[in-house]
């Protein structure tokens, strides 16, 4: 265990230049320190100063005075220490500032054998007098401090980095029970220097104590009397303007959105919400500050109309897993669009996808298809309730935006209560919930419609039970995996978990971005669609049906899927690791599995901070949603990139929540929920 005093002292002073060799009763001030804390027994003792010229006699006096020295960047004190750690090989450091000419050589040994005992990574005397500073640091911490602290007042107090942190163990040591901060005896302006020097003098030696002076003070208040008063706080009111200037800094300059802006302005007369999808919306983007309409993607880039490209991580609201306008499907459909979309009679392609779905999907014997999940999930409820002639659906999970679904959401205006009062809603992983639903509804309980995964884990089975008591109680099992189909695996969730249902939708990724969707079942129940209406004008339309054969054999024959875990891993086990090594737990998190996870935002504020977060990902070429639905273009060199962005980004989130300055540094609106809160 190597231990060493690093002083740290300078004569840069603007509030008292050249006060390091200021003279205190016919020595100069730094020589009080020396002399003083060569009584502390430790095994190295440095100085470390700046390189500037200003700063040569320091290192003269103290090499006189046989001490080591270094010296180091005049405006970063933190690379000083780290330097004196690495070249002196330090586990300990004791830090003193060279504006304690005071010191008293027993309470720094004090401090260091206690720091010892008690193995903390850090230690400070509090309520001391101002002057007797004494902090005590493991040079691990130090380096690590020197790694990772960015702000001004990290790089310059060094310690705060290291206060700061919840993984550091501190120790905040009373040596006295009465407060005596507020005591200023520490050498920060000329108006110092008389009352140390009076204080020297009327102890009348050189080996006085902390609590010498403590007493005289006590006995003799009149001696802290001064001609000029101090002013209160002025060093911290510096640190925290300086930190401030650096956070804003730190914001890339805003992004060109004229185009967006006024396109914005026009649309608005003749679209209501200026989207057909909520979450495509100006709800989700931040208005001023990110763009709100795309003029055209190619892989996992967007280019919007101001002609700024982003990467992309939503990929179509989870459709376009191949990546947008991906050559060999477009070649399929561009084939199929010459030949013809919608006929007199049904296409044999529609047959080709059935075949192919049959091949691929556990649960499918036979299959129809839609345009939109919505039209496969109601088609799947209706079929429930003529197949069992019960009329309560049990649901868990989003669903589309057809009325059976919608009424159990906050977005439910125009929907009448008697069809509200047919839908029932039970908790993801809460079987107690839905069997209480087959209690209330004996038999009356028509199916089970429920997303398999979200972004939340089942647990205790969950899934096989909620198979078994659909059984038992003669319910149809449906999985929603619109969301899940053809990512979890290309059989879907029901694959993945090895739970089948009785019926399946599918949809988004499925056609890579052609309107194209599928509910698949068991032929006993899927023949009832003979009878069952389900029926439009736009139902077999070629160009989405080669769309979805030709992207379900490229996930198949290419091995896609197994990729998306894999590039889905990488880049969510390091967003978790931005989020640990920033020790920002309580702000962010990730939530979900490798091939669809969520960055989202903890708090009241979380709102806020996504908008921030957003704002600044798009100046830096990432269009943020929080949603990252992996895709084939999701290369290492773009999950580099991203982790790039996002470790800038979760920076500046980080120190606005800290300094208060969230408000301050957001540039555009503040995002909307498209469903509120129950
Ligand atoms: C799980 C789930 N089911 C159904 C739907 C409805 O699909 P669509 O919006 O294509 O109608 C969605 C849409 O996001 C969904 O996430």
């Amino acid at each position: 265990m190597k231990t060493g005093i690093v002083l740290q002292a300078r004569n840069g002073s603007t509030r008292f230049p050249y006060k390091m060799v200021a003279d205190i009763n016919g020595r100069k001030s730094i020589e009080w320190l020396l002399k003083r804390l060569e009584k502390v027994k430790v095994n190295e003792r440095i100085v470390a100063t700046s390189w500037k010229e200003e700063d040569r006699d320091i290192l003269k006096i103290a090499e006189y005075h046989n001490w080591k020295t270094l010296a180091g960047d005049p405006e970063d004190v933190l690379s000083r220490y780290a330097k004196a750690v690495e070249d002196f090989s330090l586990d300990v450091v004791v830090r003193i500032t060279g504006d304690c000419p005071l010191i008293d050589p027993e309470l720094v040994q004090k401090a260091l054998s206690k720091a010892l005992e008690e193995d903390v990574d850090y230690l400070v005397l509090t309520g001391i007098i101002d002057g007797f500073d004494v902090e005590v640091i493991k040079g691990e911490w130090i380096l690590r401090a020197h790694q990772k602290a960015k702000l001004p007042s990290e790089r310059e107090h060094v310690s705060p980095y290291i206060r700061k942190s919840k993984k550091a163990k501190k120790l905040f040591y009373k040596i006295h029970e009465e407060d005596l901060s507020h005591i200023h005896l520490s050498l920060d302006y000329p108006e110092d220097l008389v009352i140390i020097e009076r204080i020297i003098k009327i102890l009348g030696k050189e080996d006085f104590t902390y609590e010498e002076v403590v007493k005289l003070i006590k006995e003799k208040p009149e001696i802290l009397k001064r001609e000029k008063e101090i002013p209160v706080n002025e060093g911290y009111l510096k640190s925290l303007r300086q930190d401030k200037d650096f956070i804003r800094s730190l914001r890339a300059k805003p992004l060109k959105l004229e185009n967006s802006l006024r396109h914005f302005e026009k649309t608005k007369t003749l679209i209501p919400n200026c989207s057909q999808t909520f979450s495509k919306s100006y709800l989700q983007f931040s208005v001023g500050a990110v763009p709100l309409f795309v003029k055209e993607g190619k892989g996992c880039y967007l280019t919007d109309l101001d002609e700024n490209t982003y990467i992309d991580y939503t990929m179509g609201l989870g459709a376009c897993i191949l990546g947008y306008a991906f050559e060999p499907v477009i070649e399929r459909v561009e084939k199929e669009l010459r030949r013809g979309t919608v006929f007199t009679l049904p296409s044999y392609l529609e047959t080709e996808l059935a075949e192919l779905l049959r091949e691929t999907i556990p649960c499918c014997e036979m299959a129809r298809f839609g345009k939109n999940g919505s039209d496969v999930t109601s088609a799947g409820v209706r079929l429930a309730r003529a197949y069992t002639g019960r009329k309560y659906i049990a649901c868990c999970g989003y669903h589309g935006w057809q009325d059976w679904y919608i009424g159990t959401t906050t977005r439910d205006r125009g929907i009448p209560e008697e069809v509200k009062s047919l839908t029932l809603s039970f908790e993801y992983n809460n079987i107690q919930s839905l069997e209480r639903l087959f209690e209330e509804y004996k038999n009356q309980i028509a199916c089970v419609i429920m997303e398999p995964v979200g972004v939340e884990e089942p647990k205790e089975d969950f899934l096989q039970k909620v198979r078994e008591l659909t059984q038992k109680h003669g319910a149809l099992l449906i999985f929603d995996e619109v969301v899940s189909g053809f990512r979890f695996s290309l059989g879907g969730a029901q694959e993945y978990f090895g739970v089948v249902p009785d019926l399946a939708c599918f949809g988004k990724a499925m056609g890579n971005g052609m309107p194209i969707s599928a509910i698949v079942g068991r032929s006993e129940i899927m023949e009832l669609f003979e009878e069952v209406f389900f029926s439009f004008t736009f139902g077999g339309e070629t160009a989405s049906i080669v769309s979805a054969i030709a992207t379900i054999q490229y996930l198949r024959d290419k091995k896609v899927i197994p990729y998306l875990w894999e590039q889905g891993k990488r880049l969510k086990q390091s967003i978790q690791k931005l989020i640990e090594d920033k020790e920002m737990e309580d702000i962010a998190f990730v939530k979900g599995y490798d091939v669809r996870f969520l960055l989202d935002f903890v708090g009241e504020n979380s709102l806020k901070l996504k908008t921030l977060f957003q704002q600044e990902c798009a100046k830096r070429g990432i269009l943020f949603t929080g949603s990252h639905n992996m895709a084939l273009p999701h290369d290492d060199k773009i999950v580099e990139k991203t982790l790039e962005v996002y470790d800038e980004v979760f920076d500046i989130v980080k120190f606005a929540v800290e300094y208060d300055m969230v408000d301050e540094l957001i540039e555009g609106q503040i995002l909307q929920p498209v469903f509120r809160k129950m």
